[in-house]
């Protein structure tokens, strides 16, 4: 799923707060993480502030552990008038032989907003 030559937008280690009863990583904790890389990258294409609408997929690949390296790829997948669609994949690298594992992937809606929060037609050219 991930490229290694893709940008990695953050790269955050879970703690031992974010654990739940089983032992795995909160969905809620790299939803947020997916959140703010998303933002990052479409904040750049927008050049501005822009707020999330929608997250439109998203699929919990495999479990994120204490110990995890946790990295998110955050990419345009496409574009609107004021919406971008952004794919974000994260992976961990896990455990002494430092292995790759595929976590999560979704595709979260940003709007650019102008200054009354409402939808700004995005940049051209
Ligand atoms: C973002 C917000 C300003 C959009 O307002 P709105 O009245 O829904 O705006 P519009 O109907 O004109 O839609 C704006 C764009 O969003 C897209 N959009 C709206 N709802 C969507 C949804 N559920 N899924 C995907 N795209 C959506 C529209 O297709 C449109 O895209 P386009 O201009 O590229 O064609 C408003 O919904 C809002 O303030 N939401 C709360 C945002 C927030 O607090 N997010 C969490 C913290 S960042």
């Amino acid at each position: 799923m991930t490229d290694p030559e893709r940008e990695v937008v953050l790269r955050v280690v879970p703690h031992i707060i974010d654990i739940n009863s089983n032992g795995h990583i909160f969905g809620g904790w790299v939803l947020s993480q997916m959140d703010i890389a998303g933002g990052i990258v479409a904040g750049r294409i927008a050049q501005g502030p822009v707020a999330t609408v929608a997250i439109e997929s998203m699929k919990f690949i495999s479990p994120i552990l204490l110990g995890d390296i946790v990295s998110l790829y955050a990419y345009e997948e496409r574009r609107g008038r004021t919406s971008i669609g952004i794919r974000i994949d994260v992976a961990a690298t896990r455990g002494k032989d430092q292995r790759k594992v595929d976590l999560t992937s979704g595709l979260f809606t940003f709007v650019a907003l102008d200054e009354h929060h409402r939808p700004r037609p995005l940049p051209t050219g």
